[in-house]
Protein backbone atom coordinates (compact mmCIF):
# COMPACT_ATOMS: atom_id res chain seq x y z
CA UNK A 1 0.00 0.00 0.00
CA UNK A 2 1.45 3.16 -1.03
CA UNK A 3 0.95 6.01 1.89
CA UNK A 4 1.21 9.45 0.37
CA UNK A 5 1.88 12.45 1.74
CA UNK A 6 -0.25 15.58 0.29
CA UNK A 7 0.99 18.97 0.63
CA UNK A 8 -1.57 21.97 -0.14
CA UNK A 9 -2.27 25.22 -0.24
CA UNK A 10 -5.81 26.37 -0.44
CA UNK A 11 -8.96 24.67 -2.22
CA UNK A 12 -7.87 21.18 -2.52
CA UNK A 13 -9.43 20.36 -5.98
CA UNK A 14 -6.66 18.21 -6.51
CA UNK A 15 -6.65 16.52 -3.54
CA UNK A 16 -9.79 16.02 -3.96
CA UNK A 17 -9.58 13.90 -7.09
CA UNK A 18 -6.97 12.17 -5.63
CA UNK A 19 -9.59 11.03 -2.81
CA UNK A 20 -12.16 10.17 -5.52
CA UNK A 21 -10.08 8.25 -7.47
CA UNK A 22 -9.53 6.30 -4.73
CA UNK A 23 -13.05 5.91 -3.77
CA UNK A 24 -13.73 4.71 -7.48
CA UNK A 25 -11.12 2.40 -7.81
CA UNK A 26 -8.92 4.32 -9.86
CA UNK A 27 -6.20 4.76 -7.84
CA UNK A 28 -5.54 1.19 -5.91
CA UNK A 29 -3.06 -0.13 -3.28
CA UNK A 30 -2.81 3.60 -2.15
CA UNK A 31 -3.87 5.49 0.58
CA UNK A 32 -3.23 8.78 1.68
CA UNK A 33 -0.92 9.10 5.55
CA UNK A 34 -1.39 12.72 5.64
CA UNK A 35 -2.77 16.13 4.34
CA UNK A 36 -0.64 18.59 5.12
CA UNK A 37 -1.25 22.56 4.63
CA UNK A 38 0.58 25.92 4.32
CA UNK A 39 -2.20 27.64 5.75
CA UNK A 40 -4.75 27.59 8.44
CA UNK A 41 -7.43 28.58 6.60
CA UNK A 42 -7.03 26.54 3.27
CA UNK A 43 -10.50 24.46 2.56
CA UNK A 44 -8.17 21.83 1.55
CA UNK A 45 -8.41 20.56 5.14
CA UNK A 46 -11.71 20.94 5.54
CA UNK A 47 -11.91 18.09 2.86
CA UNK A 48 -9.37 15.84 4.20
CA UNK A 49 -11.58 16.52 7.45
CA UNK A 50 -14.51 15.26 5.99
CA UNK A 51 -12.77 12.28 4.31
CA UNK A 52 -11.86 11.11 7.85
CA UNK A 53 -7.78 11.55 6.60
CA UNK A 54 -5.27 12.83 9.06
CA UNK A 55 -4.36 16.49 8.38
CA UNK A 56 -2.52 19.48 9.97
CA UNK A 57 -0.88 22.98 8.56
CA UNK A 58 2.38 23.58 8.78
CA UNK A 59 2.89 27.19 7.86
CA UNK A 60 6.04 28.74 7.15
CA UNK A 61 5.63 32.05 8.93
CA UNK A 62 5.50 30.76 12.47
CA UNK A 63 8.93 29.24 11.91
CA UNK A 64 11.91 31.40 12.13
CA UNK A 65 13.69 30.12 9.03
CA UNK A 66 13.28 28.24 6.28
CA UNK A 67 15.07 25.16 7.57
CA UNK A 68 13.40 25.09 10.89
CA UNK A 69 10.02 24.92 8.99
CA UNK A 70 11.17 22.49 6.20
CA UNK A 71 12.22 20.42 9.31
CA UNK A 72 9.13 20.56 10.94
CA UNK A 73 7.38 19.47 8.08
CA UNK A 74 9.57 16.69 6.33
CA UNK A 75 9.51 15.73 10.37
CA UNK A 76 5.11 15.33 9.69
CA UNK A 77 5.32 13.60 6.19
CA UNK A 78 8.16 10.88 8.18
CA UNK A 79 5.80 10.31 11.23
CA UNK A 80 2.74 9.68 9.11
CA UNK A 81 5.17 7.39 6.78
CA UNK A 82 4.70 8.79 3.61
CA UNK A 83 6.24 7.87 0.85
CA UNK A 84 5.30 9.80 -1.97
CA UNK A 85 5.15 13.38 -1.51
CA UNK A 86 2.62 14.59 -3.81
CA UNK A 87 2.15 18.76 -4.53
CA UNK A 88 -1.34 19.56 -5.01
CA UNK A 89 -1.31 23.41 -4.78
CA UNK A 90 1.07 24.05 -2.33
CA UNK A 91 2.12 27.21 -3.15
CA UNK A 92 5.88 27.33 -1.68
CA UNK A 93 8.94 27.02 -2.95
CA UNK A 94 10.88 23.78 -1.48
CA UNK A 95 14.46 24.16 -0.82
CA UNK A 96 16.79 21.88 -2.50
CA UNK A 97 17.86 20.11 0.64
CA UNK A 98 14.21 19.25 0.84
CA UNK A 99 13.88 18.64 -2.12
CA UNK A 100 17.02 16.10 -2.29
CA UNK A 101 16.03 14.39 0.87
CA UNK A 102 12.79 12.64 -1.20
CA UNK A 103 14.42 12.70 -4.64
CA UNK A 104 12.10 10.65 -7.17
CA UNK A 105 9.21 10.33 -4.27
CA UNK A 106 7.87 13.72 -4.72
CA UNK A 107 5.62 14.92 -7.57
CA UNK A 108 4.29 18.05 -8.57
CA UNK A 109 1.00 19.27 -10.68
CA UNK A 110 1.85 22.15 -12.55
CA UNK A 111 -1.51 24.09 -14.45
CA UNK A 112 0.38 25.04 -17.90
CA UNK A 113 2.58 22.40 -20.37
CA UNK A 114 6.03 22.96 -19.07
CA UNK A 115 7.78 24.33 -20.20
CA UNK A 116 6.03 27.10 -20.76
CA UNK A 117 4.11 29.87 -18.56
CA UNK A 118 6.41 27.97 -15.34
CA UNK A 119 8.94 28.96 -13.23
CA UNK A 120 9.10 31.50 -9.94
CA UNK A 121 6.13 33.93 -9.81
CA UNK A 122 3.98 31.63 -12.22
CA UNK A 123 1.68 29.78 -10.47
CA UNK A 124 -2.36 29.83 -10.09
CA UNK A 125 -4.30 31.84 -11.51
CA UNK A 126 -0.91 33.91 -12.79
CA UNK A 127 -0.53 30.88 -15.26
CA UNK A 128 -3.47 31.58 -17.08
CA UNK A 129 -3.55 35.05 -17.32
CA UNK A 130 -0.24 34.59 -18.62
CA UNK A 131 -1.54 32.00 -21.17
CA UNK A 132 -4.39 34.55 -22.33
CA UNK A 133 -2.65 37.56 -22.69
CA UNK A 134 0.10 35.55 -25.12
CA UNK A 135 -2.39 34.44 -27.09
CA UNK A 136 -1.65 30.80 -27.37
CA UNK A 137 -4.31 28.18 -28.34
CA UNK A 138 -3.39 24.82 -26.47
CA UNK A 139 -2.57 25.22 -22.66
CA UNK A 140 -2.72 22.15 -20.03
CA UNK A 141 -1.11 20.59 -16.93
CA UNK A 142 1.86 18.52 -16.31
CA UNK A 143 2.71 16.25 -13.62
CA UNK A 144 6.36 16.21 -13.21
CA UNK A 145 9.06 15.04 -10.29
CA UNK A 146 10.41 17.85 -7.92
CA UNK A 147 14.12 18.91 -8.40
CA UNK A 148 16.15 21.49 -6.63
CA UNK A 149 14.88 24.40 -9.61
CA UNK A 150 11.11 25.86 -10.05
CA UNK A 151 9.32 23.36 -12.30
CA UNK A 152 12.21 21.96 -14.28
CA UNK A 153 11.98 18.28 -12.92
CA UNK A 154 11.52 15.48 -15.14
CA UNK A 155 8.07 15.87 -16.78
CA UNK A 156 5.88 12.11 -15.79
CA UNK A 157 2.29 13.30 -17.75
CA UNK A 158 1.08 16.27 -19.81
CA UNK A 159 -2.61 16.98 -20.99
CA UNK A 160 -3.41 19.91 -23.46
CA UNK A 161 -6.43 21.61 -23.35
CA UNK A 162 -7.76 24.32 -25.91
CA UNK A 163 -8.03 27.51 -25.22
CA UNK A 164 -11.42 28.98 -26.03
CA UNK A 165 -11.51 33.08 -27.57
CA UNK A 166 -14.13 33.99 -25.11
CA UNK A 167 -12.20 31.94 -22.21
CA UNK A 168 -11.61 34.40 -19.09
CA UNK A 169 -8.23 32.96 -16.02
CA UNK A 170 -11.10 31.68 -14.46
CA UNK A 171 -13.11 29.85 -17.14
CA UNK A 172 -9.81 28.86 -18.49
CA UNK A 173 -7.90 27.93 -15.17
CA UNK A 174 -11.36 25.84 -14.13
CA UNK A 175 -10.96 23.87 -17.78
CA UNK A 176 -7.69 22.80 -17.58
CA UNK A 177 -8.53 21.30 -13.87
CA UNK A 178 -11.17 19.35 -15.13
CA UNK A 179 -10.07 17.91 -18.41
CA UNK A 180 -6.06 17.73 -17.54
CA UNK A 181 -5.04 18.25 -13.62
CA UNK A 182 -7.56 16.01 -12.13
CA UNK A 183 -7.03 13.35 -14.75
CA UNK A 184 -3.11 13.24 -14.94
CA UNK A 185 -2.86 13.60 -11.62
CA UNK A 186 -4.24 10.54 -10.26
CA UNK A 187 -3.31 8.42 -13.37
CA UNK A 188 0.41 9.32 -12.38
CA UNK A 189 -0.18 8.20 -8.63
CA UNK A 190 -1.64 4.94 -9.70
CA UNK A 191 1.34 4.62 -11.79
CA UNK A 192 3.69 5.36 -9.20
CA UNK A 193 1.54 2.61 -6.98
CA UNK A 194 2.09 0.05 -9.36
CA UNK A 195 5.96 0.71 -10.09
CA UNK A 196 5.20 2.05 -14.01
CA UNK A 197 7.26 4.92 -13.77
CA UNK A 198 10.39 4.95 -14.49
CA UNK A 199 13.16 7.51 -13.92
CA UNK A 200 16.57 7.43 -15.99
CA UNK A 201 19.06 10.15 -16.71
CA UNK A 202 16.85 12.83 -15.44
CA UNK A 203 13.89 11.42 -17.59
CA UNK A 204 10.41 10.07 -16.34
CA UNK A 205 8.60 7.53 -18.44
CA UNK A 206 5.64 6.20 -17.65
CA UNK A 207 4.36 2.68 -18.58
CA UNK A 208 1.43 1.80 -19.96
C1 LIG B 1 -4.03 24.08 -9.38
O1 LIG B 1 -4.43 24.64 -10.61
C2 LIG B 1 -2.58 23.69 -9.42
O2 LIG B 1 -2.18 23.14 -10.65
C3 LIG B 1 -1.90 25.01 -9.18
O3 LIG B 1 -2.71 25.63 -8.20
C4 LIG B 1 -4.05 25.16 -8.29
C5 LIG B 1 -4.46 24.60 -6.95
O4 LIG B 1 -5.80 24.23 -6.95
N1 LIG B 1 -0.55 24.84 -8.76
C6 LIG B 1 0.43 25.67 -9.10
O5 LIG B 1 0.26 26.68 -9.75
C7 LIG B 1 1.81 25.29 -8.59
N2 LIG B 1 2.83 25.95 -9.33
P1 LIG B 1 -6.40 23.23 -5.87
O6 LIG B 1 -5.95 23.71 -4.50
O7 LIG B 1 -7.87 23.35 -6.06
O8 LIG B 1 -5.89 21.84 -6.17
Amino acid sequence: MLRLGVLVSGGGTNLQAIIDRIGSGDITDTEIAVVIASREDAYALKRAEENGIRCLSVVPGRFTDKSSYEEALAGALDEAGAELIVLAGFMIVLSGGFVKKYEGRIINIHPSLIPSFCGNGCYGLKVHEKVLDRGVKITGATVHFVDSGTDTGPIIMQKAVKVLKEDTPESLQRRVMEEAEWEILPAVINAFAHNRIILEDNRAYMEE
